[in-house]
């Protein structure tokens, strides 16, 4: 990658899972490592992008010269991407839980004996992709989402990518025998408007690589 070519550019970067509290020790979330929403943040740094990560809780150092924001939940990430625009690329890796509970516990609630287990109202958490590409006060130019799926990928995702508004959609198989979720491989196929671009299993730093060579080229042409 050169390390001139997104000189200039802005780049937002989501990564990780959310967590939603339950009461103070217990939350809902995803599974996620973070690791591919990172490997992506550190190519566009290389490639000369000035680049915010907006992270969820993950076990991964922060990167060096990326300002690292930490949020917990939905609502969080969704106010630090509004804080942080405009910018000309957003990739948006996360792992956005999509629901919360409606009225979290601000005490531990307690297992009581022979009690019924508890349940809980939950509410939609907003579509932070669908936000950035369709309601923020100035859209990127180039905005990326992401699909994790298990079953009619291409056609699941372009249906998403339809619906979120998003310029380009990265598929990837998140059954768990492809050891993808959690690992430091990756297999993805890049759809957009106009066609789509299978990349052959790598790493996620070389899948990042690819996809930050094909933002380039948006740039560029
Ligand atoms: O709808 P689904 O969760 O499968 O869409 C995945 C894409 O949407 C990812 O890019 C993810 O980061 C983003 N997303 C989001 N906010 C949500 C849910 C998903 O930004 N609440």
């Amino acid at each position: 990658l050169s390390s001139q070519a997104l000189i200039g550019k802005k780049a937002l970067v989501t990564a990780g899972p959310t967590y939603e509290p339950i009461d103070p020790v217990r939350f809902i979330g995803n599974y996620s490592s973070g690791r591919q929403g990172y490997a992506i943040a550190e190519c566009l740094r290389d490639a000369g992008a000035e680049v915010t990560l907006i992270s969820g809780p993950v076990a991964l150092d922060a990167p060096t010269n990326i300002k690292v924001v930490s949020v917990t939940t939905a609502q969080e990430m969704l106010d630090a991407c509004a804080a942080h625009l405009p910018v000309d690329i957003a990739v948006m890796t996360a792992a956005v839980s999509d629901w919360r509970v409606k009225d979290f516990s601000n005490v531990k609630i307690k297992k009581g004996e022979n009690a019924p287990p508890p349940t809980f109202e939950m509410v939609t958490n907003p579509d932070i992709l669908a936000w950035i590409s369709q309601d923020a006060p100035i859209r990127p130019q180039l905005v990326v989402g992401f699909a994790a799926e298990t079953n009619d990928l291409l056609d699941n995702a372009q249906v998403k990518r339809k619906r979120k508004n998003c310029d380009w959609i990265v598929v990837n198989d998140v059954n768990p025998n492809t050891k993808i979720m959690g690992g430091v491989e990756n297999e993805v196929t890049i759809l957009s408007s106009s066609g789509k671009q299978h990349l052959k299993r790598a790493s996620k730093k070389d899948i990042g690589r690819l996809l930050t060579q094909k933002i380039i080229q948006f740039f560029n042409v």
